[in-house]
């Protein structure tokens, strides 16, 4: 099941976290976050916990996602195409952009899977050494 994270789920939004960056505590506040006019983060749920999470920002027509991540045991599993088709079709009217690195090719992959295009690149964005390629779904 899809639904919003509430300030209940902060232990399993920071687990979930810890496995995009080391430092992610430091980074996001899940109370911060929700309270933010343009923030939104989506939880899916299975076995009553939170398993995966989506954070975007929805900044007039364009909806930049911030971090999506899927607890290890639950991947391959299209929990992560559910999330995003589910924002593309709640706002299908925006333009979602997104930057990947080169190296990350499980969400290079998924996001070419579900339609998204590249459509520039930062070079050595990441460390000075991988590029952030930027996809873009109209
Ligand atoms: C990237 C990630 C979100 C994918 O989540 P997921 O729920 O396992 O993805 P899905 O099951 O929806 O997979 C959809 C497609 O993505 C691609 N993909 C997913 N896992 C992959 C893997 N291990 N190797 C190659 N391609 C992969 C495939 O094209 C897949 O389609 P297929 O199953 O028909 O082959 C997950 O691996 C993850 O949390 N990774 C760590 C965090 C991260 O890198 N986040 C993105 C940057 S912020």
């Amino acid at each position: 099941m899809i639904r919003e994270l509430t300030i209940n789920d902060n232990d399993e939004f920071q687990t979930l976290g810890k496995l995009l960056k080391d430092n992610f505590k430091d980074l996001y506040n899940l109370e911060e976050e929700i309270n933010r006019e343009y923030s939104v983060v989506l939880g899916y749920e299975e076995d009553n916990k939170i398993v995966a999470f989506l954070h975007i920002k929805i900044i007039q027509d364009e909806i930049d996602v911030e971090n999506i991540v899927v607890a290890e045991a639950y991947r391959k599993r299209k929990i992560a195409t559910k999330l995003l088709t589910y924002i593309i079709n709640k706002y299908e009217n925006k333009k979602i952009i997104l930057e990947v690195n080169e190296k990350n090719t499980k969400a290079y992959n998924l996001y070419s899977k579900i339609g998204f295009k590249e459509i520039n690149r930062r070079k050595g964005y990441y460390n000075g050494t991988d590029d952030a390629i930027i996809m873009v779904k109209i």
